[in-house]
C-alpha cells in the first residue's frame, strides 16, 4: 500500500510516498530555518506563509521521486496534531482537497506518534511492545508504546522540551537556531567535566523531567562570566551541558525501563540525532541487556516519511478523517490511542 505523507506542523513543509509503513519511495523535506534563524526561533506567521507557497512543490517533488501520479497512491496521510495551528492548517487543509478529489482515504496521524514511527522505517524488525524516549523541540516523554497505535506516556517535562533546552543554551553561547545540532558539533571539542550542572530532583512522578533548572544554571554561568569579564570556553560549557542532558535523560529511562521491564528501547524526536545523547542510551541498554532502536539521522527531525510510516498502521487499524477534520495545537497521544 502506497501513501503520500503530508507534514508541516512546525518550520519544515514536507512530502513522502512510504510503501506498506516500511519502505521509504520518496522524501522530500523544505526547511524555513533560515529566515526563521534571522529571529532567533520560528515565527508562526512566517512558518504558515511559507508552507503554503512550498506544499504544491513538495507533494509534486515527492510524488515525481517515487516515479508515481497521482492516481497510484493508495491514501493520503497528513499530521494534524500537536503543532503551531496555521502551520498545521496548510497540511490539512491541502490533504483533505487532495483527498476530495482524488477518492483517496484520509488518514490523520499524531505527529509524534510520527516521530515513533521513523524508527520502523529505520529498523525493519521493530514492533511494539516497547519502550520509548521522545525527545523533540517540543516535547519530551517516555511512553510505553504498547500497539502500533496505542500509548501510555509515563513520564513528561514539567516545563521546557529537551530540544526547547539545547536551543536556549545554545542562544545564550552565541550559536544560531535551532541550536541543538551547533551543541553537538561544540561538544565534540570539550571537557564534559569542566562544569558540574544540577540535575533536577523530581517528587511525585520519578519519569517526570525538568530542564528549566539546567537551563537557568547555564544561562547564570554565561551572564555571570560576561559581567566579570572572564571568557568562558564554550566548547566546555556545551560538552558540560549536553553530557547533564544526556545524563538525566538516561537516568529517568534506566528506571522506566527497571519498573515496567521492557527490554526493546526506542529513541525518536529531532534531539535522537544528538551524539552525546545516542552514546549514553547505547551504555544504558548495554548495561540493561536490552535491545536499543535509534532513528536514522535522516529521519530525526521532522520528515514526512514517518508520517507516511505510521499513518500506514493507522490505516490498517481503521483510522481515517473525512471533510470535517480540523487541526489541534495541543493533543495528547492518549487521546489518541486505539
Ligand atoms: O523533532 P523536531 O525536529 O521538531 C519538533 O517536533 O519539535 O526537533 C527539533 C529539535 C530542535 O530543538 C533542535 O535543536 C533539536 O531538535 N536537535 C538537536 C540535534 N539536532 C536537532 N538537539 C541536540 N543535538 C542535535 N544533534
Ligand atoms: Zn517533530
Amino acid at each position: 500500500m502506497k501513501i503520500l505523507a503530508i507534514e508541516s506542523s512546525c518550520d519544515e513543509t514536507a512530502a513522502a510516498v512510504v510503501e506498506d509503513g516500511r519502505t521509504v519511495l520518496s522524501n522530500i523535506v523544505a526547511s524555513q530555518i533560515e529566515e526563521h534563524k534571522l529571529y532567533g526561533g520560528v515565527v508562526p506567521e512566517i512558518a504558515s506563509r511559507r508552507h503554503i507557497e512550498s506544499i504544491c512543490g513538495v507533494v509534486n517533488g515527492a510524488l515525481e521521486e517515487a516515479g508515481l501520479a497521482f492516481g497510484e497512491i493508495d491514501a493520503i496521510a497528513v499530521t494534524y496534531a500537536p503543532g503551531l495551528i496555521g502551520a498545521l492548517l496548510v497540511g490539512v487543509s491541502y490533504a483533505k482537497g487532495l483527498a476530495m478529489i482524488t477518492e483517496k482515504p484520509l488518514i490523520p496521524v499524531h505527529h509524534i506518534a510520527g516521530h515513533i514511527a521513523a524508527n520502523y522505517i529505520s529498523h525493519p524488525d521493530l514492533k511494539p511492545p516497547f519502550l520509548c524516549l521522545v525527545v523533540s523541540g517540543g516535547h519530551s516523554h517516555i511512553v510505553e508504546v504498547k500497539s502500533f497505535t496505542s500509548y501510555r506516556v509515563i513520564g513528561r517535562t514539567r516545563d521546557d522540551a529537551a530540544g526547547e533546552c539545547f536551543d536556549k543554551v545554545a542562544r545564550v553561547l552565541g550559536f544560531p537556531y535551532p541550536g541543538g545540532k551547533y551543541i553537538d558539533d561544540c561538544a565534540k571539542l570539550g571537557s564534559k567535566t569542566a562544569y558540574k550542572f544540577p540535575k533536577p530532583k523530581m517528587t511525585g512522578c520519578e519519569y517526570d523531567f525538568s530542564f528549566s533548572g539546567l537551563k537557568t544554571a547555564v544561562i547564570n554561568l554565561v551572564h555571570n562570566a560576561e559581567q566579570r569579564g572572564e571568557e568562558l570556553k564554550r566548547e566546555d560549557v556545551a560538552a558540560s551541558f549536553q553530557k547533564t542532558v544526556a545524563d538525566i535523560l538516561g537516568e529517568k529511562l534506566s528506571l522506566a525501563a527497571k519498573a515496567t521491564g521492557y527490554r526493546d528501547i526506542v529513541v525518536a524526536g529531532g534531539v535522537s540525532a544528538n551524539s552525546g545523547i545516542r552514546s549514553k542510551m547505547k551504555k544504558i541498554c548495554d548495561s540493561l541487556g536490552a535491545r536499543l532502536y535509534l532513528p536514522e539521522l535522516k529521519y530525526c527531525g521532522d520528515n514526512a516519511a514517518m508520517i507516511g510510516a505510521q499513518g500506514y498502521f493507522d490505516f490498517l487499524a481503521g483510522r481515517r478523517a473525512d471533510e470535517s477534520l480540523n487541526a489541534a495545537a495541543t493533543l495528547s497521544l492518549e487521546d489518541i490511542s486505539l
